[in-house]
């Protein structure tokens, strides 16, 4: 029976529960970042005379070896149940009970908490540099394509035309929130619960600011209830996850949408597609359904976690420990889908003339027919806006296109709505018909106009420059 239950217990767990009870798993996430946790502790002990220096110096040594030596240096039998026991196992297997005196002042409840943040703190700067890189590459594609016409929907209908450029700069605007909440939940996931011991601190003069400063932590945890048994900071890493899911499953189902032969405005690389085993003519986008599968695990793993903490009592309770794997897992499959995600949209090749066939077809300019109503002729945009819908049903009806529409042909169609003719010239008509042009004049803030959009991609570029350089690259 292993040290710490031969003094409470008669006997071990059976080994069903204990393989029950073991996170050991998911613990191996958490290798370093525990040695990096028992090491800040014993040298805060060493540095405020709790402990011998010696005895100190022992311990830091011993788990110096243990990082050389790997994860696979660890024993693991049905007695030990986490990492933190297969650590401590190891450093009293080299220096003896003595390695005991590095467990003072400090549990398992604040030592585990303290792990799993400092891996998770790394692990959002990851992800943070992966959505950065997309951005990147978003960014320049959107250059290539800032002229070129496409048509934008809305209920999955034709609705205007906008271009390519300001379609991918939409995704990178997402993107950038994805990264900035990323960046918002860090603050509150690199706090040091570490002191909190159990969940009452102790009795030992310990320096909690030295920990957190060896570290890296911006602060404490400034209650220790709190900081053994807080798991939010969790749960709210989970649901960014689940945000930048949703930015990432609407790409992957554009995909699969634009490179049907109906709609037929982007080619994927084959790198990226596969094709049947029976229909030879077959290219499918399997990896972009997959990956617009895979982007609900991150859902499923957060409603899990939500559904762990739900009414747990202060303060630790062996629930928190079920959380981790959950946590692990939706980081795990955002990261492949965001890299796999990044390297099939940025290998796309847009047929820009279909593009902008598409964006001239079926009255998608049919806005602006209704706004030169109101600007020339001053009528209200609701009587302008029932005129165009009727010339839009009744070009439909004989099959009229865009460039059949003439002056007679509205003012017929006013009169019958009882309203005066408009008498608009047939080039003015044309020229609010013209895809290109309804993208020219929309050159506000936010809006398709090349020169918008670059201003849109100047500003990014900066944005990019700055986030770099704080991520260190
Ligand atoms: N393996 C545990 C976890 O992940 C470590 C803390 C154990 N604490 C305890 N009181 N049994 O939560």
């Amino acid at each position: 029976m292993d040290n710490i239950r031969n003094g409470r217990f008669k006997t071990g767990m059976t080994d069903e529960a204990a393989e029950y009870t073991s996170s050991f798993d998911a613990d191996k996430v958490l290798f370093e970042a525990d040695i990096k946790t028992n090491f800040a502790h014993t040298s805060m002990l060493k540095h405020e005379g709790i402990i011998d220096e010696e005895i100190a110096d022992k311990i830091l040594c011993a788990l110096d070896n243990l990082k050389e030596e790997g994860f696979d240096a660890l024993i693991f039998d049905a007695s030990v149940e986490d990492v933190h026991m297969a650590i401590e196992n190891y450093v009293t297997s080299k220096i003896g009970p003595e390695a005991g005196y590095m467990h003072t002042a400090k549990s398992r409840n604040d030592q585990v908490a303290c792990d799993v943040r400092l891996v998770l703190r790394e692990m959002i700067e990851e992800i943070q540099i992966g959505i950065l890189e997309f951005i990147e590459g978003l960014v320049e594609m959107a250059g290539e394509h800032l002229e070129d016409i496409f048509i934008g929907f809305t209920h999955l209908q034709h609705a205007q035309p906008i271009t390519i450029a300001h379609h991918l700069m939409a995704h990178v605007q997402a993107l950038k929130r994805d990264y900035e909440r990323l960046g918002d939940t860090y603050k509150r996931v690199n706090l040091n619960p570490l002191g909190s011991a159990a969940m009452a601190t102790t009795s030992f003069p310990i320096n909690r600011q030295l920990t957190t400063d060896l570290l890296g932590f911006d602060a404490y945890l400034e209650n220790s209830m709190d900081g053994v048994s807080a798991r939010d900071f969790i749960s709210e890493t989970v649901f960014d996850l689940v945000s930048l899911s949703s930015t990432l499953a609407k790409i992957c189902e554009e995909l699969v949408l634009w490179s049907t032969y109906e709609f037929g405005v982007i080619e994927m690389a084959d790198e990226y597609s596969s094709t049947s085993s029976i229909m030879p003519q077959k290219k499918n986008p399997d990896v972009a359904e997959l990956a617009r599968g895979k982007t609900s695990i991150a859902t499923g793993e957060l409603i899990t976690i939500l559904t762990i903490l739900k009414a747990i009592p202060y303060t630790y309770n062996r629930d928190l420990q079920e959380i981790t794997p959950h946590l692990w897992n939706s980081v795990k499959v955002t990261q492949e889908t965001l890299s796999i995600v990044t390297k099939m949209m940025l290998s796309v090749e847009f047929k820009v003339d279909r593009c902008a066939e598409l964006a001239g077809k079926n009255f998608a300019t049919a806005t602006d027919l209704a706004d030169i109503m109101v600007r020339e002729k001053q009528i209200p945009f609701r009587t302008a806006h029932k005129i165009v819908g009727r010339i839009v049903n009744e070009a439909t009806a004989n099959e009229m296109a865009e460039e059949n529409i003439t002056s007679e042909f509205i003012d017929d169609i006013a009169v019958d709505l009882g309203f005066d003719k408009l008498e608009l010239s047939d080039d003015l008509i044309q020229r609010a018909l013209n895809p290109a042009e309804n993208v020219k004049i929309r050159s506000i803030p936010g809006g398709p106009a090349p020169e918008m959009v670059e201003l849109a991609r100047n500003n990014i570029k900066d944005f990019l420059n700055i986030e770099f350089e704080k991520q260190g690259i």
